[in-house]
């Protein structure tokens, strides 16, 4: 959500900075901007709403009206609106009104109004209505003539989450940024130091990563970075090597990266889970740490938002049906709630791609202070969340460019059988349960690249006809009830179609009399156990007039079945899962969405 860009050092900035912000861009897309500190020595800014074309093309008419943006310190930020709308106002760098201060931030700002009023009435002008721009005042108000003095006065004034760097016009060779929460990355090599809020802007240039701290600033020079706590004393910190290399992001030949990470399912599965199949067991590696003194484990806690949240609700149902042991599945912006029963003895597994989302390291910090073993499955090296678990299991999903997730929730469910195989094992589950479930997991990426095959057809006939419509649910139980609703969530994220899941024992109580002659409803059921009983809610909708699709093991009567070949029941949302992707992906194409960068979205969501 959001994404910084900076750099200081021998080279022209400007093309870095767009370079960077162009591999942020998925992390929000609502505005974009740079500030550049130039040869002629002024700070020069350049700002446009909307797609980071848009910048481009500013930065373009810019040279061409002569202006100087030849320069080698410079910052960048590529916007997903918070406070005031997606205008050129509001784009950042924001600047303070004399012209001091530029700062781009990710987080949010919580007391920004108390402190716009404060500043407006020692007079200051604001030119936006963003909290960003009350950070660059105040620091303008507070100015000593030494920015990170300035900066360790004004800090304590700000409450909320922030990533901030900042440009100072008394220091043109400098970036100075801190971090509260949302992260914050710096990489250097020989021609400089790189600042970014996300490693793929970074791994161009070095895969040697320095990671702020909350509370933590640092003073980027070209030939110098020096790293200082809280209190202001100077820090030695050590750079993680991210050991994987990122996939590019380059279409491949597709028209959008979501079409193209769809068909990469099986390879990002197979490439996760191989590392922890060994002749029929699982082994978690360095992961293993968390499960030492298994037997005192007495509860499994899924933790995660959205789709991660989905898999967690899987999860729940496969460790508990593997292992006996009880298992839940929260939302973790719901976390708060819920944490009074977490203590030494709940195994707390957190779900995230990017590693950052913020209400999901919130909820990671309050399991561990309430004493939790905790586990992250995460897709990003030395993202804040697999850095502040006690183990991590990473995803090998790959970037993800687009925003709604396909292969990183796929690598997720698989990483999550895996942990559900192991526990079991453990617990001392019977081999002929056991070994088919491994078995199961270990042909899974084959199963999906049959899946992926043996539906596309069908997902797009099935796209044709509901395209046009306004709403669409979609039924199931059990696991097929986590199919239903990560279905419906790619529908309407990506197409703008209005799309529910439901429980499907649940419609008659209440939901049903929305069904209408016409209304489309998806009905998952896969899992034998359930299935009859959805295929009698199947026949309750039908008799209503719906139009009924399902995604089932056999076809139904009164219903356009795609048909899929059962695998292990407990693994049945893995398949579920794809034709419910093309169908999303088929429907926005049909009703020109743009399907990578779905209005109002952002890849990684780093506000609470
Ligand atoms: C939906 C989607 C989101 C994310 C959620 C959590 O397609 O992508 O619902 O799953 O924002 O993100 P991570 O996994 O990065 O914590």
């Amino acid at each position: 959500m959001c994404g910084i860009i900076g750099y200081a050092g021998l080279e022209e900035a400007a093309p870095i900075l767009l370079d960077g912000l162009e591999r942020l861009e998925y992390r929000g897309y609502d505005s974009a901007g740079v500030a550049i500190f130039t040869k002629g020595g002024s700070l020069l800014r350049v700002r446009a709403a909307g797609r980071l074309t848009n910048l481009h093309a500013r930065v373009l008419e810019q040279l061409k009206a002569g202006a100087d943006l030849h320069g080698e310190v410079g910052i960048g930020h590529t916007r997903w609106a918070t406070h005031g709308e997606p205008t050129e106002e509001n784009a950042h760098p924001h600047r303070s009104a004399n012209g001091k201060y530029m700062v781009v931030h990710n987080g949010i700002i919580e007391n920004h109004a108390a402190l716009r009023k404060r500043l407006q009435e020692d007079g200051v002008v604001f030119a936006s209505q963003t909290d960003t721009e009350v950070i660059a005042q105040l620091l303008e108000s507070n100015d000593t003539g030494d920015a990170l003095e300035t900066m360790r006065r004004t800090l304590p004034q700000l409450e909320g989450s922030y990533a901030a760097a900042i440009l100072y016009n008394q220091t043109p060779d400098t970036i100075y940024c801190v971090r509260r929460q949302s992260p914050l990355l710096i990489a250097m090599n020989e021609t400089g130091v790189f600042l970014a809020s996300d490693s793929a802007a970074l791994l161009p240039h070095s895969r040697q990563i320095y990671r702020l701290e909350d509370g933590e600033t640092a003073m980027l020079k070209a030939a110098q970075t020096r790293f200082y706590d809280g209190a202001g004393t100077e820090i030695a910190k050590t750079a993680i090597e991210i050991a994987r290399h990122v996939t590019t992001a380059d279409r491949g030949g597709y028209q959008h990266f979501m079409r193209k990470e769809i068909d990469e399912q099986p390879l990002a599965v197979h490439r996760t889970i191989a590392p922890l199949l060994h002749q029929g067991t699982v082994d978690l590696g360095e992961a293993e740490a968390v499960l030492r003194n298994f037997e005192d484990i007495n509860r499994v806690l899924f933790l995660g938002c959205g789709s991660a949240y989905h898999v967690g609700m899987a999860g729940r149902v496969v460790v508990e049906e593997m292992t006996g042991i009880p298992a839940g599945a929260e939302l973790a912006s719901e976390f708060r709630g819920f944490a009074a029963s977490i203590d030494p003895r709940t195994l707390v597994i957190i779900v995230s791609q990017s590693g950052e989302t913020a209400d999901t390291l919130m909820a990671l910090r309050l399991a561990n202070e309430r004493g939790a073993r905790t586990l992250s499955i995460v897709n990003v090296e030395g993202s804040s969340i697999a850095s502040e678990s006690g183990s991590v299991i990473y995803t090998k999903a790959g970037l993800e460019v687009a925003v709604a997730t396909t292969k990183a929730y796929s690598t997720q469910l698989a990483v999550v059988y895996a942990v559900a195989a192991r526990l079991a094992a453990l617990r001392g589950c019977e081999q002929y349960r056991l070994r088919p479930f491994i078995h199961a997991l270990h042909t899974l990426p084959e199963r999906l690249d049959e899946t992926l095959q043996s539906t596309q057809a069908s997902a797009i006939a099935w796209a044709e006809e509901i395209h046009e419509r306004e709403h669409a649910y979609f039924i199931g139980r059990n696991l097929d009830y986590v199919g239903a609703m990560e279905g419906a969530l790619k529908l309407k994220e990506i197409s703008y179609l209005h799309a529910e899941a439901y429980a499907a024992g649940e419609l008659k109580h209440g939901t049903i009399s929305l069904i209408e002659q016409g209304t489309p409803v998806v009905a998952v059921c896969l899992r034998r156990e359930t299935a009859a009983k959805t295929a009698s809610n199947v026949e309750e909708v039908f008799a209503r007039g719906a139009r009924v699709f399902c995604i089932a093991a056999k076809p139904e009567a009164k219903a356009q079945t795609i048909v899929i070949h059962p695998t292990h029941p407990l693994l049945v949302t893995s398949l579920a899962v794809i034709p419910a992707q093309l169908l999303a992906y088929h429907t926005a194409f049909l009703r020109k969405c743009d399907i990578d960068k779905p209005r109002s979205l952002a890849k990684s969501v780093t506000v609470e």
